[in-house]
């Protein structure tokens, strides 16, 4: 798998004021296993990353800690041969973060939401020819219906759907199942297995996408 690959993973964390943050449950496992298995297989990997778990060996990790931080990090390897987006990246920020500690005695804040870039949908849109781009679901209710939503508005060629409610399932596990979904053909499962299986499941269909006659836009 000779390529360069970008591989965003863990839970974006932010800012209510100078010690509270809006954050999700994802450990970085799952982006792990990715950046580990697309190295042993020869890549060139860069891993943002919002967790510090032991580098991937032979993998340049990015440290951020915010939607708009993983933005940037994406963006400046948006040149990559393939993204993997396994990162559990808010959808929604603090307008505005205090810089100090709000005070207990004010009373609880009212907090001001903004949505966050969509970095998946913006690399979609802006994809160049030969590039692959896979992205996660993260589901609990209609697992095939709203990945394939996210696979055509995102204008990705992978999109691995997991039932985060399921036994063993999603974050923070070290097991997970999913479905890897394609603008064409039929789903395919992948039943409970570990993350490092999961990625190696991932990474032969980015494989059959690269080799495809014509490349990954046929
Ligand atoms: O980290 P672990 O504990 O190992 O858990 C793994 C996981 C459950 C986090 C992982 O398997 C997973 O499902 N990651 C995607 C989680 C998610 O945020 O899914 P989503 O359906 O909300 O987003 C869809 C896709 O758009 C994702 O690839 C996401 O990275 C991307 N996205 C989302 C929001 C945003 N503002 N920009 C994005 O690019």
């Amino acid at each position: 798998m000779a390529s360069t690959s970008s591989s965003p993973t863990g839970g974006t964390r932010e800012p209510i004021d100078a010690v509270r943050v809006i954050a999700n449950r994802s450990s970085g496992k799952q982006g792990y296993a990715i950046a580990a298995e697309a190295a042993a297989r020869g890549a060139e990997v860069v891993l943002v990353s919002t967790v510090e778990l032991p580098p991937p060996a032979g993998v340049e990790v990015v440290a951020v800690e915010t939607a708009e931080q993983v933005h940037a990090a994406v963006s400046a390897h948006s040149a990559a041969d393939v993204v993997v987006m396994a990162a559990a990246v808010a959808d929604f920020r603090p307008k505005q973060s205090a810089p100090g500690k709000l005070k207990k005695q004010d009373g609880p804040p009212e907090i001001v939401l903004e949505p966050t870039p969509d970095i998946l949908a913006e690399l979609g849109a802006a994809k160049r020819p030969g590039q692959v781009l896979v992205g996660f679901a993260a589901e609990t209710e209609d697992l095939v219906a709203n990945a394939a939503s996210k696979l055509a508005t995102k204008r990705l060629d992978l999109i691995v759907a997991n039932d985060v409610s399921a036994p063993g399932v999603g974050f923070g596990h070290d097991t997970n199942a999913v479905v890897l979904l394609r603008p064409a053909g039929e789903p395919v499962t992948v039943a409970l297995r570990d993350k490092r299986a999961i990625a190696a499941a991932v990474l032969d269909v980015v494989v059959e996408i690269r080799s495809a006659p014509g490349g990954p836009d046929n």
